[in-house]
């Protein structure tokens, strides 16, 4: 969604808000523009354009052109008026002299452009965020920061806002409510920015803005202030992501780069959790009281953090016999869900901002459920208002399709069920053992999928012409047909759909005929004669089948199946784990080979910070 850079120091601006920028493309955009102030003229300077942030790049020569060492910069992604040049951020005040880049909606903004236009201001956009610009001049009497405090009593909504006025340029003014910000600190100057891949470059010493407050950035250094324009001591963090891991690094596409970090990534996730034989949780505990009286756990999330859930669901019942609630993020306020202090509420997010997992997480806390988070985004939003948070330690994802997030939080999770499990000595000492030797072998395993890519990508090119795909599987091949199906669907615009398969009969099955493309999911030991049973009921109406199963089971799937992808056999814990990476695979190639835009599919963003 939107991204906000800001800068006031003793470096020229715009190069650093343009590169900025260049850092946050990946949470997806359609339009970008920068604010300057020009100390020549005493005004704003504002470049603004539809498209790729290229498109304003070329026409500001990187921001050679741009004489001023104080600027605001905006990626905007649409939600109020089309994209287009005067819809794009920043959004100006009548006289020019207030700009405003935004992320995030203005709920009551209609009612306030009514109240404006009435007192004869003129308006030239369709965006809420304009209301902002014109309220502050509206409400401007010489004190910028008395201004933005009188028009945050008057807005709602959730809103990160980064404000400069030409009447004051020694100062930017940053707010945030319900939309991440933070701030950055370096000899070079002080910095805002939606996320910190923006601005490390210059710096790794940041704080977190919270809810409700305001900052003013000068030269040197960040004043801070609470709701109510009390003073406040920010906390300095220094962040431990490296700028290379969030570059390229000569892969051609950064969804590839963090598909083949996955074995390296999980490593990072689990091995410090685990040591001298059990699993050692040093970042997070439960009392004893807590996790006797537990009676009931509710997984929250969205997208293929949700399928994460789903994973887990299974694997919590099965080794705790605890009740587990798989809930989207979207839908938990809405479904009076039944929460009291004897739940445990695991809250799952990537980005750790998603703004439908974070009202699901305040709902659950409104009810009493102890919240614990699984984040990959130290010092997110989600993460700061959990009970308690596990760090997936994935490093930075920048792809918006989710690879290496989804798999630490996988893995994650599952070493929570075992550990859960464990407290609550509802697991036998052998399977817990083997449990855990399990998770040491996942790397290499991973690898060893990774290093057989080319019999993936034959694959892919034999269907990537495909125009509709069913993912069918039971049980844990079910949740994982989940995410395989929207890795595909989300980067190559195929249409695909998740069944369990024993919902086939219940309909879907009319819907296969001569060569439709079905890809089976048989990994799950248990239930492999079943998968085998619809195999050969599809076959029978004519489908295609590519299957996915375990070394064991690959010279007997291969009777029935056209094709077949095989990951190694591995404890029935982490077979979602292993069973992924082909999957991942198989999305990204077929995507390559239909030539779409993998890193940034169309319409998507990667931090979803609307409802
Ligand atoms: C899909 C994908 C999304 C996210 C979802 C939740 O590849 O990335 O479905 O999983 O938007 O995002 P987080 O985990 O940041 O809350």
């Amino acid at each position: 969604m939107c991204g906000i850079v800001g800068f006031i120091g003793n470096e020229q601006a715009a190069p650093i808000l343009l590169e900025g920028l260049s850092r946050l493309e990946y949470r997806g955009y359609d339009s970008a523009g920068v604010a300057v102030f020009d100390g020549e003229t005493g005004t704003l300077a504002v470049h603004k354009a539809k498209g790729r942030l290229q498109v304003l790049s070329d026409q500001l020569h990187g921001g050679a052109d741009l004489n001023s060492t104080v600027g605001v910069g905006h990626t905007r992604w649409a939600t109020h008026g089309a994209p287009s040049d005067v819809n794009s951020h920043p959004q100006v005040s009548r006289s020019g002299r207030i700009a405003v880049v935004h992320n995030g909606i203005i709920e009551n903004y209609a009612e306030l452009k009514a109240f404006l236009v009435a007192q004869g201001v003129p308006f030239t956009s369709e965006t809420d965020t304009e209301v902002v610009a014109q309220l502050i001049e509206y409400f401007y009497e010489g004190d910028l920061l008395a201004a933005v405090s009188r028009v945050l009593h008057r807005i709602e909504g959730a809103y990160a806002l980064g404000i400069l006025c030409a009447d004051c340029p020694e100062q930017i003014i940053a707010v945030r409510k319900d939309g991440p910000l933070i701030l950055g600190y370096s000899q070079e100057g002080s910095f805002i920015a939606s996320d910190v891949t923006a601005i490390l470059r210059h710096t790794r010493q940041v704080s977190y803005m919270e809810d409700g407050e305001v900052a003013v950035l000068t030269r040197d250094g960040i004043r801070c202030y609470n709701r109510l324009m009390q003073p406040v001591e920010k906390e300095i963090v220094t962040v431990d992501w490296e700028i290379n891991d969030a570059e390229k690094g000569g892969y051609e596409h950064f969804m590839f780069k963090e598909i083949m970090e996955q074995p390296d990534a999980i490593r990072r996730c689990i091995s410090p959790r685990i040591r001298e034989g059990e699993v050692v949780f040093e970042d997070f505990s439960l009392s004893e009281n807590f996790i006797k009286a537990m009676r009931r756990i509710y997984i929250v999330a969205c997208g293929s953090s949700y399928h994460v859930g789903m994973v887990g669901k299974y694997h919590l019942e099965r080794l705790t016999r605890i009740p587990v609630e798989v809930a989207l993020g979207s839908e938990f306020r809405y479904m009076d869900p039944i929460v009291d202090e004897n739940t445990l509420v695991i809250v799952i997010s990537q980005s750790g901002e998603t703004l439908d997992t974070m009202a699901a997480l305040r709902e659950a806390r409104r009810l009493g459920g102890h919240i614990l988070s699984i984040v990959n985004v130290v010092g997110s939003s989600i993460a700061r208002e959990s009970d308690q948070v596990l760090y997936t330690w994935a490093g930075p994802e920048i792809a918006v399709a989710t690879t290496k997030a989804y798999s630490t939080q996988l893995a994650l999770l599952s070493l929570l069920s075992l550990w859960l499990a464990r407290q609550l000595n509802t697991v036998p000492e052998k399977d817990y053992r083997a449990m855990l030797s399990a998770f040491q072998e996942l790397p290499g395993k991973m690898e060893e999928v990774l290093s057989h890519r080319d019999s993936i990508q034959y694959f892919a090119a034999q269907y990537f012409n495909h125009n509709s795909i069913f993912f069918i599987g039971r049980n844990l091949d079910y949740a994982l047909g989940l995410e395989g199906s929207l890795k595909l669907k989300e980067i190559s615009y195929i249409h695909s759909e998740a069944y369990a398969s024993g919902e086939l009969k219940h309909g879907t099955i009319s819907l296969i005929e001569d060569g439709t493309l079905v890809v089976a999911l048989g990994t799950y030991g248990t239930l492999f004669a079943k998968a085998m049973s619809n195999v050969v009921e599809v076959k029978a109406r004519g489908a295609d089948v590519l299957a996915l199963t375990t070394a064991n089971h690959r010279e007997e799937m291969s009777h029935t199946a056209d094709a077949v992808m095989v990951i190694p056999d591995i404890h029935d814990l982490l077979l979602p784990s292993l069973g992924v990476v082909p999957l991942q695979l198989f999305a990204y190639y077929v995507a390559l080979m239909r030539g779409c835009d993998i890193d940034k599919p169309r319409n998507l963003a990667k931090s979803v910070t609307v409802e």
